[in-house]
Order: structure tokens, then C-alpha cells, then sequence
């Protein structure tokens, strides 16, 4: 029997951090051994929101050395570029046949980025009319690009093209998600075929893991001062871990624990051990707590986990022929399915040869 395919692409603006590794990575490291996963870099999705070439660059190479030194096997799963396999270009203009420009538009990443570009703030009346309005009508020299539009397109034909079962997919993406399985259900029906399966959201078997910022609040993110990168620096992470935002300390015994700390203790449990985090939860119950202390044993912590990526992340980088040969392999075995998946594609919409 031939093992299920578990697609999972991510877009290359910038390093990858603590959220990323423990939300996603460390989890595909296991997949790979029980799944054909297919992992990718969306530098095609990348460039709907980044203009600088050369940054787009650096980072696709980053987010394979990283991917790499965290423990992806390229022997185990595939790993490619998403503009590696053209195929994929080719299934987005034919997809978007079937795709209504007023459903993209109501995505929610959509109306988030699309504001975003124009630098205008959510209104309170948040009506899909209102929203037409502040895009079509912004009077403004910026511009949505259609590309931003049409994201939701390439997304679903990166799925369908892989012909993938489970998709690892944030709640962010969730939406995005359904929408491939829509597009795929609406494709099928109008020509009554059966060419693509509706891809689920995998569902790791242990508990999601919060792993939140350290500015206070909510999870970790790209923004400043809320997130230590893979590849930070001893210096540099130990520096942002000891900022991060705390509270003036417990007042009187079992008081309970203010949003910062609880995300202080939480990236401890993550990273260091029960005792550890026994010992400093019993030193906040009783108010000896210092969280200097903490925020020292935490950072040693991190950098248990991040240090060795870090090292490896910039050997790998120094050897251009090694991922020239990951990317080839992942791109070939990506392509051979989404070459299949075309031609299929083509013959069923009337694209035919004469
Ligand atoms: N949109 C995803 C994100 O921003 C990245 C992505 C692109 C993706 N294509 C995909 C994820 C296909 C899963 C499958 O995180």
C-alpha cells in the first residue's frame, strides 16, 4: 500500500522561529517516517506581498538550510520550491476558470492584506460593500495586486496538484483550505470526473502547542520584540529573552499568574524540564520568584534546543551542491505528480491536441 500524501508549503519571507519549530517543524520530522510528506518553499506566494528580490532569495535559501538542520530528511520526504515545478503556474490559470472573483474577495487573509496594501484600517462596518469600496475605489497611487486576489488559487493547485490527502495547515489557513476542497468538489462536478481528492486538515494526535511571544501577548510572530529566530545568535536571544515584557511580580502567595508570565512559563515548558518548571512555579506560589532567574533559565533553554540548528543551518548554507541535490530530487518528484495532474487537467477541460 502506498503511504497517504501530507502536503505543507510555507512562504519564504524571512527566518523561521520558536512558533514555527514547535508549531510545524518538529512535527513534520516525525511525519516523514509514516507519510509520503511533501514539504515546500511558496516562493510564487511569497512574491503577492514581498517586492525585494534578493530578500525573497536569501530566504528560500534559509528556509531550506533551516528545514534541513531542524531535521527534515531529504531521503524520507520531498522538498522543493514551489517554482521549481512550472506545472503548478500552468493548473493556476486553468483553475482560475472555476474560480469566482467574489468568493476570493470575501477571504479573510484577502480583505487583511488587501487593507494592509492600501494602509487602511478595518472599518467598523465591516459590509463586503463597504470593503469593494476601500478596493476598487481607493483613490490612493497603491495598488492591490490580482496576484493577492488569487492566492487562494495557487494554494489549492499546490494541493491538487500533489493530489495530497492531509494538509498540516494553521487556523489562519483553515479558510484557505476549505476553500481547496470547494474548488476541487466544483471542478469534479462540472466535468463529472473524479480527478482530485478533497484534501483534510491533518490533525496531529498530540495537543496543539501554544507557543506564544515575548512581548506580553498572543503567539509568536514575526514582529519586533516578540520572537527568537532558529538562527538568533547566543547574544542576541539571550538579550531578547531577558526583554521580554514581565509584570511587578507576585504581591501575596498563590496569586494567580498575569498574561506575560503564563507565556513565560509556557515557552518553558516547552523547552526545559518538568523540575525546572515546578521549581520556578513553586518559587512564584511563594513569592520568591525572581524573574531574572527565570528569564536566564529559559534563555539557556532555547538555546539548548536552537544552537544546534543554528550551527548545522550554517554549515548546509556553505554547501551549495548538497541543496542543489535536495531540490532537485524534491522538484522531480514533485513535478512527475504534477505533470500527471496537468495533463489529466488539460484533456478534461478540452485542451486537447489536434
Ligand atoms: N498559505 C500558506 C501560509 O501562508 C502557505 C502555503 C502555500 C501552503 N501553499 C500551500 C500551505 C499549500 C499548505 C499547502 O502559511
Amino acid at each position: 500500500m502506498s503511504k497517504d500524501i501530507v502536503l505543507s508549503g510555507i512562504r519564504p519571507t524571512g527566518n523561521l522561529h520558536l512558533g514555527n519549530y514547535y508549531g510545524a517543524l518538529s512535527k513534520f520530522v516525525k511525519l516523514q517516517n509514516d507519510y509520503d510528506c511533501r514539504f515546500f518553499i511558496a516562493d510564487l506566494h511569497a512574491l503577492t506581498t514581498s517586492t525585494d528580490p534578493d530578500a525573497l532569495h536569501q530566504s528560500v535559501r534559509g528556509i531550506l538550510a533551516q528545514y534541513l538542520a531542524a531535521g527534515i530528511d531529504p531521503e524520507k520526504a520531498a522538498i522543493f520550491v514551489q517554482s521549481d515545478v512550472p506545472e503548478l503556474s500552468e493548473l493556476y490559470l486553468l483553475m482560475n476558470m472555476h474560480v469566482g472573483i467574489g468568493e476570493l474577495m470575501r477571504t479573510a487573509s484577502f480583505k487583511d492584506k488587501a487593507r494592509k496594501a492600501l494602509g487602511i484600517k478595518t472599518p467598523e462596518n465591516d459590509s463586503e460593500e463597504a470593503f469593494e469600496q476601500q478596493i476598487i475605489g481607493a483613490s490612493t497611487n497603491k495598488r492591490v495586486n490580482a496576484g493577492l486576489l488569487t492566492y487562494p488559487t495557487l494554494m489549492a493547485v499546490d494541493i491538487l496538484a500533489q493530489k495530497a490527502r492531509w494538509v498540516p495547515v494553521g487556523k489562519d489557513q483553515l479558510q484557505h483550505l476549505e476553500l481547496t476542497r470547494r474548488f476541487a468538489r466544483r471542478f469534479n462536478s462540472f466535468y463529472g470526473v473524479e480527478e482530485f481528492i478533497e484534501p483534510e486538515d491533518f490533525q496531529f494526535t498530540d495537543k496543539p502547542v501554544k507557543v506564544p511571544g515575548l512581548d506580553g501577548s498572543g503567539k509568536m510572530g514575526k514582529s519586533e520584540g516578540n520572537c527568537v529566530y532558529l538562527i538568533d545568535e547566543p547574544k542576541v536571544l539571550r538579550k531578547k529573552v531577558m526583554r521580554a515584557v514581565t509584570d511587578e511580580g507576585p504581591q501575596e502567595p498563590n496569586s494567580p499568574v498575569s498574561e506575560p508570565i503564563a507565556n513565560l512559563f509556557s515557552l518553558l515548558e516547552l523547552t526545559s524540564t518538568p523540575e525546572i518548571v515546578q521549581q520556578f512555579k513553586d518559587a512564584y506560589a511563594d513569592c520568591s520568584i525572581r524573574y531574572g532567574d527565570l528569564k536566564k533559565q529559559l534563555a539557556e533553554d532555547i538555546l539548548k534546543v536552537t544552537d544546534p540548528i543554528r550551527e548545522r543551518t550554517a554549515e548546509i548554507l556553505k554547501d551549495e551542491a548538497y541543496m542543489r541535490k535536495v531540490l532537485a530530487r524534491g522538484a522531480d518528484i514533485a513535478r512527475a505528480q504534477a505533470s500527471e495532474t496537468l495533463r489529466e487537467v488539460r484533456h478534461i477541460m478540452g485542451i486537447r491536441k489536434i
